[in-house]
């Protein structure tokens, strides 16, 4: 008999036919939108498993709601939207999606860390506005990234991917993590700083930390106040690691010169952002792992993650 399972948006079809094979599937059945919370509520009342997004906040509301519950599948690998203690109080499992983003979130941390840099989309939208004058030795003029310091906080898995690009472009790299990790120097000649150490020493500073009790607001103005007034700061984290307001400040002061940014506190953000009003920031929507390869992986991985967990099968992708 096949377990009875919630997903909570309808995925690619891969996943869906890996789950459709095992279990017993309900699913909210729309690609864009989330489902409304009184939906989810009722979605997961039978189920054994459920697939989820970084939209869905699973909290202890949901898991009452689901008496049935052992298993929970994110399709993500940061899971700050789930009430960790709220499942371990009831033994359910949660399974993540590491390693196969992971190159994929380096390469847009980098998109925005050169964009930002060397004022991609200011030039776009000068030539947008048809204000594109005789070229002239000060036109555009941004920050080098090659030969630089590259700081990366948070040197999990994409952090160091983001690290070992920059030996391409010849930087010195150092990176800041809870504690060192030897590996780092050892593999990728990076070296590790206390934190305060790392913003003045970076020219570029690329934000991967996970979002945690220690890790929320850990940017704020203290921090901007240390960087180097031609310093670029990227964050492809989660939005709340950074004082949202305090970087607006900042940025607008000039130090960071300029920011690259794919994460908000509060996402969406609309066109009447704070953001949006300054010239020297990058923005794009929450789509680090958004290349079309890596999305159908993400959400194959997430299928087999949670039918794994439910026949009692092993599965590295195990969140401790
Ligand atoms: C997306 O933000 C993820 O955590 O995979
Ligand atoms: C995520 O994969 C990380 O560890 O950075």
């Amino acid at each position: 008999i096949k377990p009875p399972i919630f997903v909570t948006r309808r995925l690619p079809d891969p996943a869906m036919a890996i789950l459709a094979e095992h279990c017993t599937v309900s699913w909210w059945d729309q690609v864009e939108m989330p489902i409304p919370r009184d939906e989810l509520l009722r979605g997961v009342a039978a189920a054994e498993g459920l697939l989820c997004l970084i939209t869905d906040r699973i909290d202890a509301e949901v898991i009452a709601a689901a008496p049935r519950l052992c298993a929970v599948s994110i399709m993500a690998v940061g899971y700050d939207n789930i009430d960790r203690a709220a499942l371990a109080a009831r033994g359910i499992t949660l399974t993540n999606t590491p390693d196969v983003l992971t190159e994929t979130t380096a390469d847009l941390a980098w998109a925005l860390l050169l964009a930002a840099a060397r004022r991609v989309v200011e030039g776009h939208k000068l030539i947008e506005r048809g204000e594109w004058g005789p070229w002239h030795p000060l036109q555009m003029v941004g920050q080098d990234i090659y030969g630089r310091v590259l700081g990366v906080v948070g040197a999990g898995r994409i952090g160091q991917a983001v690290l070992r690009r920059g030996r391409g472009f010849g930087m010195r790299l150092i990176y800041h993590n809870r504690r060192p990790n030897p590996i780092l120097a050892a593999e990728l000649g990076a070296e590790y700083r206390p934190l305060n150490d790392l913003l003045a020493e970076s020219d570029a500073v690329v934000v991967t930390a996970p979002l945690t009790d220690e890790t929320r607001g850990m940017f704020g103005s203290a921090q901007f106040a240390l960087m180097k007034p031609a310093s670029i700061f990227v964050n492809v984290a989660r939005g709340p690691l950074v004082r949202e307001d305090e970087l607006v400040a900042a940025l607008r002061a000039g130090r960071p010169w300029a920011a690259g940014l794919d994460v908000f506190d509060r996402e969406p953000i609309g066109p009447d952002h704070p953001l949006l009003a300054l010239p020297n920031v990058v923005l794009t929507p929450h789509i680090g792992s958004a290349s079309v390869a890596t999305r159908v992986r993400m959400a194959t991985l997430a299928a087999e993650n949670l039918v794994a967990v439910l026949s009692g099968r092993a599965t590295p992708h195990i969140v401790k």
